[in-house]
């Protein structure tokens, strides 16, 4: 099980329900594990190597922050951009910049600038794994979640621009798409739903964990359904 022994492995959004999994998916698997949120407090609850309080939507708390965890260790091997939020909203044409912005700064702009601090790193090494965390709603969209929608298809697309562009390197970049994850707040909001179809998240954080393992090397730019029994 220690297949990740030696590797430094960094989750965004690791205070979060599938922060935390991931989290514990890399240290049942040996990884020493740093978690990155924006709540510090939640933060000290987490089973992780070392933590890092970091707003992501901020360009250079992320650049201090990838150069700080760069010089515990000397490298980064793992990158897990769990990070993002969901909110419902209203139609398309009630829709205020601030909706849309605000979901594409939580769901596109911290994946893309984890991306952009921790490709250097990777770069030199000549070794990486970046895994996205997109959602089922960039294949089945729901109405009155275009700002959502459109941010998680916005990682996407990133991860596939992304691959492209690491083809030739030991860098790989891949995104998972979860379904209902089965979460305290999405039981708390849907009390009625059938529970038992929902992904649980240490399943996600297995789906993870084996794009992240050294043997992955040849899968890149897969975008890859996770949804439990829905
Ligand atoms: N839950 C679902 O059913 C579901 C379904 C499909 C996809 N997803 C995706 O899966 C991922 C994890 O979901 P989850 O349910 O585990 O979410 P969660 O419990 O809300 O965790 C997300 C974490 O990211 C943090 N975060 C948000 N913005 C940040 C920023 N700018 N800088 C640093 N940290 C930030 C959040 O902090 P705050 O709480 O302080 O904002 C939170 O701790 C998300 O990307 C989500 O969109 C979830």
């Amino acid at each position: 099980m220690n297949s990740l022994a030696d590797h430094v492995a960094v989750v965004t959004g690791a205070a979060g329900v599938l922060g935390q999994a991931t989290i514990r998916g890399f240290e049942e698997r040996g990884a020493f594990t740093v978690a990155v949120d924006c709540d510090a407090k939640r933060l000290e609850e987490v089973p992780s190597s070392a933590t890092h309080v970091c707003d992501l939507t901020d360009e250079p708390s992320v650049s201090e922050a990838f150069s700080r965890i760069h010089q515990l260790k000397g490298r980064i091997d793992i990158l897990a951009n769990v990070a993002g939020g969901f909110a419902m909203g209203p139609r398309v044409e009630e829709t205020t910049v601030d909706d849309w912005a605000g979901m594409f700064r939580i769901n596109a702009v911290t994946a893309w600038l984890a991306c952009k601090y921790v490709l250097p790193i990777m770069r030199e090494a000549d070794f990486g794994r970046i895994i996205n965390v997109g959602a089922r709603a960039v294949r089945k969209p729901g109405a009155r979640m275009a700002p959502y929608c459109v941010s998680k298809a916005a990682v996407v697309t990133l991860t596939e621009v992304l691959a492209l562009e690491c083809a030739e390197t030991g860098i790989t970049a891949n995104c998972i798409l979860p379904g209902t994850i089965d979460t305290p707040r999405n039981r708390a909001d849907m009390p009625d739903a059938d529970h038992s179809r929902w992904v649980p998240p240490e399943n996600l954080a297995a789906a993870i964990a084996h794009l992240a393992d050294p043997s992955s090397q040849s899968i890149n730019g897969a975008i890859v359904p996770v949804y439990g029994r829905s």
